[in-house]
């Protein structure tokens, strides 16, 4: 069993460059997480083709109660360690995700997604919510946890604010991780590997620095040491 808390996003719609980088990371991160892009192209095909560490299923489901539930029971028999819905979808729907993914001990944890680290006070803004983001992030997670999920994906910046006050309970999940220097590329609200472990992080997710470099074992060697 792996102790690293490191996450490796294997984003492309390809299966054999999702097994390329695959094989070159499992040895330096303790999970793989495929998305919407690789699952929308290969199906539960391209989840099995993945192998080598355990994965996070991060299809962000957000939905009515019912067909939420249905999606989560679609894809249990994959045996995904981690399932992702959006936590503004509502309590209900994170209860019937939560419901839906049973009590078996190797039952997926249920993470509500907070506020996206694509996001920042205008993106929020601009869909109603005037509150700045730490606040939208801990309604969130309250939500989330009051309706069953496990943890929460939250940026970088808010983990701490998280961590105090939710106490050790749940399970954080943090994207939006850049090593000094690296290009921020999408993401407004970052945090280096070892801000974001001393923060209070229990995973960070890492992808384009580790999946663009031109050598993917040495960038996530790089990070799950300086996370370690
Ligand atoms: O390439 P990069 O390191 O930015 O990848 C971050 C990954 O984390 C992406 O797969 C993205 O979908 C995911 N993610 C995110 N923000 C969230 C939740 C997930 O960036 N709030």
């Amino acid at each position: 069993m792996s102790s690293s808390r490191l996450i490796v996003a294997l984003d492309t719609p390809e299966v054999a460059t999702a097994q390329a980088w695959a094989r070159a990371v499992a040895p330096h991160c303790g999970m793989f997480k495929l998305g919407l892009e690789f699952f929308l192209a290969n199906g539960a095909a391209g989840f099995r083709a993945i192998t080598g560490r355990p994965v996070f299923l991060d299809l962000k489901l957000h939905d009515i109660p019912t067909t939420v539930a249905g999606a989560v029971r679609a894809v249990l028999p994959l045996g995904p360690r981690m399932l992702t819905v959006h936590a503004c979808g509502d309590g209900a729907m994170i209860r019937a995700a939560r419901d839906a993914a049973g009590n078996a001990p190797d039952r997926p944890l249920i993470l509500g997604v907070t506020v996206l680290t694509s996001m920042d006070p205008a993106g929020l803004a601009a869909i109603g919510v005037h509150d700045p983001p730490p606040m939208q992030v801990l309604r969130l997670a309250r939500l989330a946890l009051a309706n069953g999920a496990d943890g929460v994906v939250c940026s970088p910046l808010e983990t701490a604010t998280l961590r105090q006050a939710l106490g050790r309970g749940p399970t954080l999940v943090i994207p939006g991780i850049r090593p000094a220097g690296a290009a921020r590329d999408d993401q407004a609200r970052v945090m280096t590997p070892a801000q974001a472990m001393a923060a209070g992080a229990d995973w960070i997710v890492v992808g384009r620095p580790i999946t663009g470099a031109s050598d993917p074992a040495a960038a996530a060697a790089a990070i799950d040491a300086e996370a370690a």
